[in-house]
């Protein structure tokens, strides 16, 4: 038998696994990864207790909708589970093509590609176009798969301050000006809920002939006309390059997307290695995103039902005195400022019964350490009242 020290040396990648801090710490005091034993709607069963859903990105609610389940049952009977292949080679079908000119049509796009997450069309968004000896310029507090896009292109990049044009336009200053130069923001920040400051940071992008790259994951489905997102809002469509995003929020789906001009989407067809070598998204996936589009278009009153608590809830956590990050989104952060703060407040919750989601350092800046919480337009009066019961005793057991 091997002596252990020997065995360990050998291994030095298992026994990295064995002994990380980190995972260590969330077996101990298992605050992710929480299995729900039972779903519908916002109500969600765990460890044997309804609770309330009040951390998913069902933003308009569409995940339980009829005509959505109805949609994916079907394509499931005509197409299959799935696609077993890469759109490149033998995944292609119609209706991932459906699918594309649906969502290029409804965002005002010549183009788009969808993917099988959000993850991997927001990373390629980045990685497939910008290259080494290019510069990126990006917001601080943009997402993982964008940092992750930013790491693979092998570009400089140069950070600015979070939503602040004053930084980019100084950070943009001692850039060259003959730099191939790509700006990664996001329409609305999934931490923060912040909107970008559009208006002025594509102005400034624009005086640099910055290309511009916005991972509206957080703003599709929630802002701008019948939900088209952050760029909709703000009138700026031309002044964005590539609008990316996820279909695991507002169209209750997974899958990701990629809208642009023809000449960006087919250059991204060529050169991205996530788009030419990883499966198609499947049949139902595709089928439940197209059908959660058909409804923002046909049934405003997911949108306006998502506002209008949204609304109500800000007021109530305002009226308890608990810092909102200043978001003006349905994605809404409790700050609380420390890992003691937030434990405690969190079990509070998830004991009256409402499930929310810890974010500590270094996943957010230091000192910013929150429960994250997001509005649906599916809660109802109800849960908002219980809600507003569970927050108010937390607030007491901090
Ligand atoms: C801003 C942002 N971009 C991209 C993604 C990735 O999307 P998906 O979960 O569909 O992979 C997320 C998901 O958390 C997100 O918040």
């Amino acid at each position: 038998m091997a002596l252990s020290f020997f065995t360990k040396n050998k291994k030095p990648l298992l026994a990295r696994c064995r002994d990380d801090y980190a995972t260590k710490m969330r077996l101990k005091y298992a605050p992710y990864y929480h299995a729900m034993e039972y779903q519908k709607g916002t109500t969600v069963k765990l460890d044997g207790r309804e609770m309330i859903m009040l951390s998913s990105n069902d933003y308009l609610g569409l995940s339980f909708h009829p005509k959505v389940i109805e949609a994916g049952r079907a394509a499931m009977l005509k197409w299959g589970t799935s696609t077993t292949g890469a759109r490149t080679s033998n995944g292609s079908r119609a209706y991932h093509v459906e699918l594309e000119e649906r969502l290029a049509a409804f965002l005002g796009r010549e183009a788009c590609h969808v993917h099988v997450a959000g993850y991997i069309s927001c990373l390629s968004s980045v990685a497939s176009f910008a290259q080494k000896g290019d510069v990126i310029l990006a917001d601080k507090n943009i997402h993982s798969c964008l940092w992750d896009g930013i790491r693979l292109s092998m570009a400089t990049v140069e950070r600015f301050s979070h939503n602040s044009p004053d930084d980019l336009r100084e950070v943009l200053g001692a850039v060259s000006a003959d730099a191939v130069k790509m700006l990664v923001i996001e329409g609305v920040y999934s931490m923060e809920g912040h909107i970008a400051r559009l208006p002025e940071i594509t102005e400034i992008a624009e005086e640099h002939g910055c290309f511009s790259v916005l991972d509206d994951a957080h703003g599709f489905g929630v802002l701008g006309r019948q939900g088209r997102g952050t760029v909709d809002h703000f009138g700026l469509n031309d002044k964005v390059d590539v609008v990316c995003g996820s279909m695991s929020k507002s169209l209750a789906s997974t899958g990701g997307f990629v809208a642009a001009s023809r000449e960006i989407i087919e250059y991204l067809r060529t050169n991205s290695k996530q788009t030419i070598f990883s499966a198609a998204i499947s049949p139902s996936q595709a089928a439940c995103a197209q059908a959660s589009l058909d409804l923002m278009q046909s049934e405003p009153q997911h949108l306006e039902r998502l506002w209008a608590n949204t609304r109500k809830y800000r007021a109530m956590l305002k009226s308890l005195g608990l810092d909102t990050w200043e978001s003006e989104t349905p994605a809404v952060p409790i700050v609380l400022g420390s890992k003691e703060r937030v434990y405690p407040f969190w079990k509070a919750l998830l004991e009256k019964g409402v499930f929310t989601v810890m974010s500590i350092a270094p996943a957010v800046p230091a000192g910013k350490d929150l429960v994250r919480t997001a509005i649906s337009a599916m809660h109802t009066d109800e849960q908002l009242e219980k809600i507003a019961e569970a927050m108010a005793y937390a607030v007491k057991k901090m």
